[in-house]
């Protein structure tokens, strides 16, 4: 068994500790009885973190100083300090690309869903009321614009799914983009008033917190939909709520949330909101491409090679 040791704090799919057993001596914090002093006690070594979803901020970084490395599963990464990592010479690795189509069908699905109605269409079957009545008509998606903001990765895949449902596109982001024919809004609020669909691709952190306000929802217009396959951090959830209690806009599709596993009551009791439990990269095929992604990285650094997806924040140079 090498030395190299790995805290890994919060348990994973299983095939990540599988496989870096193997390798390198792996401190599953979870299973201490003690988590406080296990960590202590551990502290002094630890070179990687393998984070599954779990915090990794300045203090807890700041108490590991051989650490070399925190290696993330998923390609948002606003639980790591990244910023704080990369100026302390420590690598930070996602795993981007390989969950963007999963990504990018369920931002078409819960663009379908709710516009037009499919979960409320089905209850009304399933609770027997179809005999007492056709389900009521919806609002279509002919004709509609969809704004993406964040036409990043997932962004454009999503942007080519909705031109084949003969949606237009236009975007905002951080900035116009060079060989992209799609129209860019220079703002949250200017895309906002241009689309119907307002959908959310941006990474989340303190730069995007609530770009989805109160007065943004007021641009996207009573037949305005909003789609969030983001963070749940880029809406100000209070806002939203009031906004299709009011008829501020038309329906949401949401598959994140500020404060998950927590969903407000207030939004669970709306019937113009379709609700998923963050499942946008939740198949097999995706989460075992990432999955297989953190270990990579993790074993290319541990081997000399370099991380293979460090995010942008990171010290290292090819
Ligand atoms: C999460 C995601 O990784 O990749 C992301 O940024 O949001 C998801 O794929 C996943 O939900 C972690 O449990």
């Amino acid at each position: 068994m090498s030395s190299f040791e790995v805290l890994m704090p919060l348990p994973g799919m299983p095939e990540i500790a599988e496989r870096l057993e193997r390798r390198v001596t792996l401190h599953k914090l979870w299973e201490a009885a003690d988590r406080e002093a296990a960590l202590a006690a551990i502290a002094p070594s630890v070179r990687a973190i393998v984070s599954t979803w779990a915090r990794v901020d300045a203090e807890l970084m700041r108490r590991l100083p051989k650490l070399e490395i925190v290696a993330s599963f998923g390609v948002g990464y606003d639980h790591i300090d990244a910023a704080w990592a990369g100026q302390h010479g420590i690598v930070v690795t996602h795993t981007p690309g390989v969950l963007d189509e999963d990504v990018a069908d369920i931002a078409i699905a819960l663009t379908l869903a709710a516009t037009r109605r499919l979960p409320q269409a089905e209850r009304h079957l399933r609770e027997g009321r179809w005999p007492q009545g056709a389900f009521p008509l919806t609002a279509s998606l002919n004709g509609r614009t969809m704004g993406i903001l964040g036409l990043g990765r997932i962004g454009k895949k999503i942007a080519r799914r909705a031109e084949a449902f003969g949606l237009r596109v236009a975007y905002h982001g951080r900035h116009k983009q060079d060989g992209v024919a799609y129209p860019y809004y220079p703002t949250p609020l200017a895309l906002a008033e241009a689309c119907d669909i307002l959908l959310l691709a941006a990474p989340g952190g303190p730069e995007t917190r609530h770009v989805v306000d109160a007065r943004v929802l007021a641009a996207l217009g009573a037949n305005g939909v909003l789609v969030n396959i983001a963070r749940g951090s880029l809406v100000d959830e209070a806002a939203l709520i009031a906004a299709l209690r009011d008829g501020v806009i038309l329906a949401a599709g949401l598959d994140v949330y500020e404060r998950e596993p927590g969903v407000p009551v207030e939004l669970i009791a709306l019937d113009n909101a379709v609700l998923l439990p963050h499942v946008g990269s939740a198949t097999v095929h995706s989460r075992t491409a990432m999955a297989n992604l953190v270990v990579d990285n993790l074993l290319s650094w541990v081997d000399g090679k370099g991380p293979l997806t460090p995010t942008p924040e990171t010290p290292w140079r090819r």
